[in-house]
């Protein structure tokens, strides 16, 4: 979703463009990830997901739970192969806020009238995604019972994607010898680093909570032992991986139709294509594409990779 009003939103693709990007790739069988922003400030959202599901193709999304009318509910409720998303930063009075007053519950309500919906059938699936942050230290196996209340599928955790400055700018630099390119997207994480005692609070209450059992499955990702979570915040060389393979299974298209590999402004200036150019299966592997892939090959990952959202599976 693009933000700018003045220059972006006009050159968003409309609802045929990416029905035909659906046609396009469909015979690949790919799961759409319908990224954000907020998938819901599009009007055509709901028809774009019954669009894909009509090609027996998964759509997974994650939303703030806020934008959808009872009919987009009942449209929703009704489709196979979807995986619902709904952030919710942490108890009520911390989603609160972070995200402004009674958004938490707007947020529940719409997971309850969905699961109401679906009434016996197990789609779509719906779970919560809570971000790490100081404010759920304490707080977080009260979350998940409150979660439990609601009939969800599941409760996910996921850990920060974040960088320093320096390392920002050792993967500006990289970007740049490899690719010749100036790309500054790494900077947009840049974050103060976290306290040792905040880690290692954190990591201990995320252990604790993995010993408790509850009537709906927790996952973390990326899933870390308790060294491993002090690791994550505290030294940005630790990764459970050294290599990336998204740019060989995933491709991202922008809002406006540009085509490219890295999520969330990691490598912002590298691109394959746009939809509007030309067919996107010709894209996945033209010369840039092929480009692209032998230079991470010789390096494995760019400087501020290992806390990229492609590494937290
Ligand atoms: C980028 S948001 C966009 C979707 C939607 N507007 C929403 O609020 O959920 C999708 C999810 O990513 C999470 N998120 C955002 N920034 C993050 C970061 N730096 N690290 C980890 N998760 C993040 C949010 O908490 C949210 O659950
Ligand atoms: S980990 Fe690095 S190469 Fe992989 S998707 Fe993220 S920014 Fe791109």
């Amino acid at each position: 979703m693009l933000k700018n009003k003045d220059s972006m939103v006009t050159q968003e693709l409309k609802t045929d463009e990416i029905k035909r990007l659906v046609d396009q790739v469909a015979h690949l069988k790919p799961s759409f990830y319908l990224a954000g922003g907020e998938p819901f400030l599009r009007k055509d959202t709901v028809d774009i997901i019954e669009y894909i599901n009509s090609k027996k193709l998964p759509t997974i999304l994650t939303n703030n739970g806020t934008m959808l009318s009872e009919e987009a509910m009942q449209r929703l409720a009704k489709v196979d192969r979807l995986t619902m998303n709904f952030s919710i930063d942490g108890p009520r009075d911390v989603h609160d806020r972070i995200r402004g007053q009674g958004n938490y519950d707007r947020t529940m309500n719409t997971v309850k009238r969905l699961v109401e919906l679906r009434g016996r059938r197990v789609n779509p699936s719906i779970k919560t995604n809570t971000t790490f942050s100081p404010w759920i230290v304490g707080r977080i196996d009260e979350l998940i019972r409150d979660l439990q209340a609601y009939g969800i599928d599941a409760a996910r955790f996921q850990h920060l994607w974040f960088t320093d400055e320096q390392t920002a700018e050792n993967h500006r630099l990289a970007l740049k010898e490899l690719y010749g390119i100036e790309d500054r997207g790494a900077r947009t994480h840049v974050i103060s680093t976290p306290t040792q005692k905040y880690v290692e609070a954190l990591a201990k209450e995320i252990a604790d909570v993995e010993k408790r059992r509850y009537s709906i499955p927790v996952f973390m990702h990326p899933k870390l032992t308790e060294e491993q979570v002090v690791k994550y915040y505290t030294d940005l060389t630790f990764s459970k991986s050294d290599h990336c393979s998204a740019p060989w299974t995933h491709a991202l298209v922008k809002a406006n139709g540009d085509v490219m590999f890295c999520p969330d402004e990691w490598v912002t200036q590298y691109k394959i294509g746009n939809v509007r150019e030309g067919n996107v299966v010709e894209m996945w592997n033209n010369e840039k594409a092929r480009f692209f892939r032998q230079q991470l090959n010789k390096v494995q990952l760019f400087p501020a990779c290992k806390r990229c959202c492609a590494m937290s599976d």
